[in-house]
């Protein structure tokens, strides 16, 4: 191992430091990652200094798990929460905030704030069709787009945050949406869920039996049957726990380029790449890319800029043999390319 992996190594871990630091400020972290739990509190807090009232009357619209991360972190600048509302509450309080049926809204309130990172901008229609413009309507992810927010990424998983922007930003190319090595199906799931909401297919490729056998570019690294989650069927199994509907998205399984053969003619406007090895990133990248359409977004995991083995001297390699794309975002080992 080269010494520029090891100092890119260095520098992840003093970012993933810092975000622990942070986070541990905050208590009652018990739902979701507590990187998220940090940066939904870091946008709350921008919104608490636009809407500053602590005595404004307060409703969240959404009683699910966002809720629940989002009660941890609520400043009270942004006022008193007097109910949550559900379309179809499943549950009487939380926190012992009473939970209400959207329907039974009345307009006793002052400000109403949308908690989900999924469905904010169909929430934020029927709201608005609701009540109007009588009352102030906060989206937490859209009204704070402007204002960056410090991200600290973990390695090796996608943010939903990040993926909901990407995926907002690829609502008019026309295509559908990928995930190539999607193990446990954590970030799949929300693909299907983001590729449905804008009329488009998902499809996942992968072995869906681990990794293939290292090959010379890999150092030894991510051994053959890692991330072997018991094959098909079991992430079937898994999607379905998470109420994906079958009919949203397509399994590919087989290792790389054979898990392809069946989808030659699919087109993408959003694509995630992340395998690990150098030979199948090679490979997948070869296939991936002829099936973007222009304006579309590849997200690559593992990025090191100076790192000359694994999935990185792949994407080096394809960055320096190919024009017809930009560098369209990067964080930390993410790297975002768009299709020109
Ligand atoms: C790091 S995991 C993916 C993590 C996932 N993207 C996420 O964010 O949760 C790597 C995945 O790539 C798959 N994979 C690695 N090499 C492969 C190959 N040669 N052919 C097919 N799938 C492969 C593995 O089975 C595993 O599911």
């Amino acid at each position: 191992m080269n010494n520029s992996y090891w100092q890119q190594r260095l520098l992840q871990t003093e970012n993933e430091l810092c975000f622990i630091k942070k986070a541990l400020k905050f208590n009652n972290l018990n739902h979701g990652s507590l990187l998220e739990s940090y940066q939904l509190a870091e946008r709350l807090k921008k919104l608490s200094a636009k809407f500053n009232d602590q005595e404004k009357k307060t409703v969240i619209y959404g009683a699910g798990k966002h809720t629940e991360k989002l009660l941890a972190v609520y400043p009270k600048e942004l006022g008193r929460i007097i109910s949550i509302v559900d379309d179809n509450p499943t549950r009487k309080s939380i926190s012992s905030i009473p939970i209400l049926p959207f329907s039974e809204l009345t307009p006793d309130f002052d400000l109403l704030i949308i908690s989900s990172d999924t469905y904010e901008d169909a929430m934020f229609k029927k709201a608005t069709e609701a009540f109007g413009t009588t009352k102030q309507i906060i989206r937490i992810y859209r009204d704070t787009q402007d204002h960056p927010i410090p991200e600290f990424h973990l390695s090796g998983r996608w943010l939903h945050s990040d993926l909901q922007r990407l995926a907002d930003l690829v609502k008019d190319i026309p295509g559908d949406f990928s995930e190539t090595g999607v193990y446990k199906g954590d970030s799949f799931s929300l693909i299907a869920k983001l590729a449905k909401s804008q009329n488009k297919h998902a499809h996942a490729f992968d072995s869906f039996e681990g990794m293939a056998e290292p090959g010379d570019m890999d150092n030894g690294e991510f051994p053959k049957g890692k991330f072997n989650i018991g094959g098909l069927e079991a992430f079937i199994e898994i999607l379905s726990k998470k109420d994906i509907p079958s009919s949203t998205y397509s399994l590919n399984a087989g290792f790389i380029p054979e898990c392809f053969v069946e989808s030659e003619n699919t087109r993408f406007s959003f694509a995630i790449l992340d395998v690990d090895h150098y030979q199948p990133t090679v490979e997948a990248l070869k296939w991936l890319w002829p099936r973007i359409n222009t304006g579309g977004l590849l997200a690559l995991d593992d990025y090191y800029p100076d790192l000359d083995s694994l999935a990185s001297k792949a994407i080096n390699e394809f960055m320096k043999n190919n024009n017809n794309f930009e560098i369209f975002d990067q964080f930390n080992n993410q790297l975002i390319l768009k299709k020109n």
